[in-house]
Formats: C-alpha cells, structure tokens, sequence
C-alpha cells in the first residue's frame, strides 16, 4: 500500500504535513519559478495588519551560530493591497492557504479577521501573537489578552482560527490551553524567541532594535520541547514550527505531537527544502512500514 501523507488539520484538507512559516516565503506566490506550490501541504502568508507597515528599520537580520536573528518588525502591504494581488494569486496556486494576521490591538485582529474569512481562498487566519519584534510586550504574556483576541476572532471568523504562540513563556501548557478553551481550533508552536547578538568589533548589537526574534536550527530542541507539553494537555491540533530542516527534523515534531509542520529559516537558505521535507518525511514511513501520518502524531507519548 502506497504511504499516504495526506493529513486533516482542523478540518482542512492537505495533501502533506509542510506548510511554509508566516514570513519566511514571502506573501507566498513569489518563489513559483523555484519550487512546485502546488506540491505543498499548504501555505501560511506573511503576517498582515490593517493598514501598510515599513517595519523596523535596518540592520534587521543577522546571522547567528545555527539560526537566524531577525527583527522585520512585520513588514507588509496592509490588508486592502494584500486582497486586491497577492491573495488572488495565491488562490490560483490550488492549496490551502492559512493568513497570519496581526494588530495593534484587539478590535484590529477582529476587523482583520472579519474582512479576510470572507474572501475566498481563505483557509484558515493564523493570529500572530508571539511577535517578539515589536515595542509592545508579547501578547502572550498576557492570558487575558489571549483570550479576548481569540475568542473575539473567533466569534467573527468564518474559518477555523490557529493561535501561533510564542515558546518564551513561563507555561507553554497554560496558555495553549487558554488559546484552545477560548475557541481556537488549532495552535502554531512555535514563534521565534527573544534573542539578541552583539558585533564585537563595533561594540553594538548587530540589529537596529538591538533585540529580535532567533530561529532555525538551534531553536528545535525547545520547540520540540513545547510541542511534546501542549501535546499532553490540549485536544485541538498543534503546527509544530521551530527549526525544521530536513525530513527527520519533522518527524520529529509529529512523534512530538504536532499534526504537521511550518517551515522558516530553511526556506530562506533554499526554497527547495521544503520539497526535500515532503519527500524526507515520506521515506521515514516507508522504511517503517507505515501507512498512514496520522498512526505517528504523539506517538512519543502514547509509548510512555
Ligand atoms: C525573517 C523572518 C520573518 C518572520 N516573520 C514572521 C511574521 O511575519 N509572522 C510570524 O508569525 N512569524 C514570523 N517569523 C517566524 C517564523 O514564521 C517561524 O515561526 C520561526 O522563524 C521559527 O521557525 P524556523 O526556525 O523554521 O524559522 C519570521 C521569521 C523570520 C526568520
């Protein structure tokens, strides 16, 4: 029997687990010439707001031992720019298509959310709430304001609703729960962390902002990490992102918990990754003699 990646994520359809990770593939119709679309499990935008945002100015990325170190500071062409192109190419592209939305505060994330669950195309609004490159504190800091958000989001939306978290927390379990028992039906673990790198030459940080959000491969053991804890304790379905490189490295975050994965820093690195993922995690199961994604997710935990 031939080994099927096809996998349900809060009731959508993908033909495999690999999604692209909010802001790391562009709006995500610009790489068509690099790597077959239509061969992903899916597609998450770069994070849009209400109105347009130059984002932070430069320097705002650096390279850092195994990772990345940014602070774009959600660049983007506001939500009226975003419906009028590159949604409507990204609806040609025929695979689901998840938009991250963020405000500046909670009305926003509901206006956001109300204006993009109507257009067509539209799979499911991933709220960014981790977004550690902003003056303001990380919302998920604050579980009351998870809350209101997503179940603000959530009364308006007309498509299922994923809260992308943020791994710097005192108890990832905690507001997951939190996320999920105020309608979210799914969440996305997890965002880049709070970091910081310092050019020894000139004695300044390397970014304009002097702290930003680190990902990629250093960051995969404590996202990994998250992922197994909310595994333990939440029933809607996990996005396991943070670090994902090769098939192995998504596997991993599957017998974690996740039901599929979000890739990042490695697309910006090779676009083409994504598909080595795809064909990566298809050869695991099939040297093991498994039929099936769904037979692997948290096996981790059931073998305990
Ligand atoms: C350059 C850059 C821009 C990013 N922009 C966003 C964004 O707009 N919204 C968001 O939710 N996450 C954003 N992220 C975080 C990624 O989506 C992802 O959660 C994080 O990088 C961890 O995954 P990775 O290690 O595979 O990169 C960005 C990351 C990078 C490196």
């Amino acid at each position: 029997m031939e080994t099927n990646l096809n996998i349900n994520f809060a009731g959508i359809e993908l033909k495999n687990p690999v999604l692209t990770a909010s802001g790391t593939f562009g709006y995500g119709y610009e790489l068509a010439d690099l790597i077959p679309l239509s061969e992903l499990g899916g597609i998450v935008t770069k994070t849009i707001t209400l109105e347009p945002r130059g984002g932070n100015s430069q320097p705002r990325i650096a390279e850092v031992e195994s990772g990345i170190l940014n602070t774009i500071g959600l660049q983007n062409i506001g939500v009226k720019a975003f419906i009028e192109e590159p949604l409507e190419r990204l609806n040609k592209i025929g695979v689901p298509i998840i938009v991250s939305i963020a405000g500046a505060k909670t009305s926003e994330y509901i206006e956001l959310a109300e204006i993009l669950s109507r257009q067509d195309g539209v799979s499911a609004i991933e709220l960014n709430l981790s977004c550690p490159n902003l003056k303001k504190k990380i919302i998920c800091h604050d579980l009351c304001l998870v809350s209101e958000i997503v179940s603000g989001v959530k009364n308006v939306s007309k498509v299922p609703v994923i809260a992308k978290l943020s791994p710097l927390v005192t108890d990832i379990v905690e507001i997951a729960l939190t996320a999920q028992n105020s309608g979210a039906d799914g969440v996305t673990l997890a965002n880049t962390y709070p970091a910081m790198a310092i050019d020894v030459e000139m004695f300044k940080p390397k970014l304009s902002t002097f702290k930003g959000g680190v990902s990629g491969s250093c960051i995969k053991p404590i996202s990994v990490r998250c992922v197994y804890d909310a595994y333990q304790s939440i029933r809607v379905p996990i996005i396991g992102c943070g670090g994902i490189v090769t098939g192995e490295d998504a596997v991993e975050f599957i017998l974690a918990g996740a039901t599929v994965v979000s890739v990042g820093s490695s697309s910006l690195i090779s676009p083409k990754n994504l598909m080595k993922i795809v064909y990566g995690i298809k050869n695991i199961l099939e040297r093991k003699n498994i039929n099936s994604l769904k037979d692997i997710i948290g096996i981790v935990s059931k073998n305990l």
